[in-house]
């Protein structure tokens, strides 16, 4: 049976609505919202999510393996939403790793996913998505980067409902997935998408910078990295991507 869908009209976040009930959650739980009063992104970064302008989603899931395997996990959702959107007639949607989607190099939905508490050997996981529809240009001037919106993609735009049901539908499939087998049922499909596939980055970490090549992502999820000294891994941590 479908878990339950909780939906609200204005809501702090949807992602910390879920996060202080998870005793009382089944995987697959979520909670929808058409405007939130306090989204998060990441990096501890403010989410503008102005009413009726994204898709704003949050699921809940109990994690089994624990707080290790939970960033691979949110690789393998950016992949589930591409792929959700793909069904729709949405093309041309990439990755940017870690979890960003992009389309035409510009930000069209992010992912966040946060951990509470484990219980026993499993962990309590939020996944929250953030998709923009179609946003008003003065909502937009107040996001710090270039960013994208469905509407773009797509003009005539699929019915709202159908996205959202499409969406947690994919992302529970996903969910079920990574359990059973992990990321590795996912990287084909992730350096398929891969937007900065075999271009010049520059990874920012801290002072550092590492400048190399992007060649995708392996089994755990890093960012794999042609530099001059040979091919680099990165797992994830406040590393930014940037073009190069
Ligand atoms: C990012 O910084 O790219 C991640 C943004 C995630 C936003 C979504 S909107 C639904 C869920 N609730 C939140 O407060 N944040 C996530």
């Amino acid at each position: 049976p479908m878990a339950p869908v909780h939906c609200f009209s204005v809501i702090d976040s949807t992602n910390q609505y879920l996060l202080e009930r998870v005793s009382r959650l089944q995987s697959g739980e979520s909670c929808l919202a058409e405007c939130q009063t306090a989204g998060r992104g990441r990096r501890g970064k403010p989410w503008v999510s102005p009413f009726g302008c994204q898709l704003i989603l949050s699921m809940y899931w109990r994690l089994e393996q624990g707080m290790a395997a939970a960033m691979g996990l949110s690789l393998a959702v950016g992949v589930a939403v591409v792929e959700a959107l793909e069904s729709l007639g949405y093309p041309g949607v990439e990755l940017k790793w870690p979890n960003d989607l992009y389309y035409q190099g510009r930000k069209l939905a992010g992912i966040l996913v946060e951990m509470s508490g484990s219980a026993g050997a499993s962990c309590h996981l939020v996944i929250g998505i953030g998709l923009n529809l179609a946003m008003p240009e003065r909502q937009g001037e107040k996001i710090d980067q270039a960013w994208s919106e469905l509407r773009h993609v797509q003009p005539e735009l699929v019915d709202r409902n159908q996205l959202a049901a499409r969406v947690l539908q994919h992302l529970q499939q996903a969910m079920v997935t990574f359990e059973q087998s992990g990321l590795g049922s996912f990287v084909d499909n992730w350096n398929r998408l891969d937007y900065f596939a075999g271009q010049p980055v520059k990874l920012l970490m801290g002072d550092q910078v590492i400048r190399g090549i992007a060649r995708g992502i392996d089994d755990r999820g890093a960012l794999r990295l042609e530099t001059d000294e040979g091919i680099k891994f990165y797992l994830g941590g406040e590393i930014s991507l940037r073009r190069g």
